[in-house]
């Protein structure tokens, strides 16, 4: 009999080389991170191995994820442990554990949750070793949790924004409490790194370079549900992207609810800027991209890394919001029409090829006729590649749920609509513009339609198509593009 080994004296940068089946269960819980959660990792594994060998098959699991690539990237981690701990991915609800990662940026994101969960009662019902958890920003919510603990009785696990890292403990507390397990946090300072991780692609990856947001944009509930901005080291931001080179990975893409203002509270702190031109100059990496750009805090200084830093691939994910100064103001967006243009035009000078999409919101409480077409007309000026619209959503607990002035279902639908044909008039417009010519291609999957192709982003984020197999799969190949299609190409290899 072999000693087992004893988490608490492990270096944590040695966790992700031990064999979890050789971890001492018996020993008491490391109680500092990552430790700790390698800890109930090794004791969840043994309980899903056990419950496996009864049951005469493997546990499963199964994620869906809702939102933005913040929730994305979570779930990356949250699939992480799952697999440590020992639970095969499946590809629907048929699982032993399902785990949501919810938002709430919009109502319809809840309603879907809710919907989903209606479904899962009746799955429950035919499998009792089924255990469902719940995460993200909807949780975050007290409401959310109230009528999930009322309505929804047979959740068996919530929690939030800032403890998933908790997930193998929380599961632990789960097999041997039998009844519902609620952890949510508030807010939190603290980042644990050198966790597991499971990434979707193994030729990209998202890389969280600061979490939470100050900006407080009255329509908007995210500083509520994920907290205060705090920033990664940018020594343990280069450090994982290194890793993940090693690993096969080409493509990086920067996270944070505004990357702009990253780093101003760091003890030593480091503009965005300056990080930008660190990771460029990492060997191996191929492609950077970052999400998401606020214009109030978007410096020349940036500018100058964009157009410098040859990894940074030519698009710029700029959100409007809104084309009137006077919502914008109300929105605390804290710019005006006039700067957010100057700031395109500043852009487009330094780098004339990039992409520009955008973030637009219509029927903002007190959006006038004359407000809307303020918004048209920026549209008709930048002449985005894309831009993602949203009919405004009344967020409780935000500033503009108790404005008086909301503006009614019918007038902010028509406008809507308005502005959707016009983004896709410019966008099929502007998209085609690098017709014929020969252009660096990401490949990123089998095309879904047609047999034979493949299908690949260029720099700009533009989807091409072309004839290839599976072995061009995270290459970067030069591609002729042969025909615009509006939002996408057709191509060939060159
Ligand atoms: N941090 C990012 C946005 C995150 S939320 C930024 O500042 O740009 C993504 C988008 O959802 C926002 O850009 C906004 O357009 C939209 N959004 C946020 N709150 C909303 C609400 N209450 N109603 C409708 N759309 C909203
Ligand atoms: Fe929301 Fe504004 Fe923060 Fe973006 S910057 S997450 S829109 S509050
Ligand atoms: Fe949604 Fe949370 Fe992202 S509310 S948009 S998943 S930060």
């Amino acid at each position: 009999m072999y000693n087992k080994i004893d988490l608490r004296e492990v270096p944590a940068e040695r966790l992700k080389e031990i064999s979890l089946d050789l971890v001492n269960i018996d020993a008491q819980a490391p109680e500092f991170e990552p430790n700790r959660q390698f800890y109930f990792m090794a004791k969840a594994r043994d309980y899903v191995k056990r419950k496996s060998a009864e049951l005469g098959r493997p546990m499963t699991f199964f994620t869906q994820t809702f939102g933005c690539q913040m929730n994305a990237r979570d779930s990356e981690k949250l699939l992480g442990i799952l697999e440590k701990i020992g639970y095969q991915e499946t590809t629907d609800e048929h699982a032993d554990f399902v785990l949501y990662n919810t938002c709430t940026v919009r109502e319809n994101a809840n309603l879907r949750v809710y919907g989903r969960l209606g479904y899962l009662n009746t799955m429950k019902k035919k499998n009792p070793h089924m255990m469902i958890a719940l995460c993200g920003c909807m949780m975050q919510e007290p409401e959310v949790v109230e009528k999930i603990k009322k309505s929804y009785r047979f959740v068996d696990i919530i929690f939030g924004t800032h403890n998933i890292f908790k997930l193998a403990e929380l599961l632990c507390m789960r097999f041997e409490e039998k009844k519902m397990v609620v952890d949510i946090w508030k807010d939190t300072d603290r980042i644990v790194e050198d966790l597991p991780t499971e990434r979707k692609y193994s030729f990209k990856s998202g890389v969280n370079i600061m979490f939470g947001c100050n900006n407080f944009c009255s329509y908007c509930i995210v500083p509520y549900v994920r907290g205060r901005e705090r920033s990664r080291k940018p020594e343990d931001i280069i450090a994982e992207i290194k890793r993940l080179v090693a690993d096969g990975v080409v493509e990086v893409m920067l996270l944070g609810q505004n990357v702009n203002s990253y780093g101003k509270n760091l003890e030593q702190p480091v503009t965005f800027a300056e990080l930008l031109r660190q990771v460029n100059e990492i060997p191996g990496l191929e492609r950077i991209r970052f999400m998401t750009s606020h214009p109030k805090d978007l410096s020349d200084d940036l500018i100058e890394a964009m157009r410098d830093c040859d990894k940074v691939c030519r698009h710029l994910h700029l959100p409007l919001q809104s084309g009137s100064s006077q919502i914008l103001k109300v929105m605390n967006r804290r710019y005006t029409k006039e700067q957010y243009l100057e700031l395109v035009e500043k852009i487009r000078k330094a780098v004339p090829d990039i992409a520009l999409t955008t973030d637009i919101i219509v029927g903002f409480p007190g959006e006038t006729e004359e407000d809307f077409e303020e918004t048209m007309d920026v549209v008709r000026r930048v002449r985005y590649d894309s831009a993602f619209t949203f009919i405004y959503s009344k967020r409780t607990g935000t500033p503009a749920a108790k404005m008086e002035n909301q503006v009614p279902e019918d007038v902010v639908k028509a406008r809507f609509d308005r502005l959707l044909a016009e983004v896709q008039k410019i966008s099929s417009e502007v998209c085609g513009r690098d017709v014929h010519t020969v252009q660096k291609v990401l490949v990123e999957e089998l095309d879904d339609h047609v047999e034979g192709y493949v299908t690949g982003r260029m720099s700009n984020n533009t989807v091409v198509h072309f004839p290839g197999n599976a072995d061009l799969i995270g290459k970067i190949v030069d591609v002729y593009l042969e025909e615009s299609k509006g939002f996408y190409y057709m191509g060939k290899q060159a």
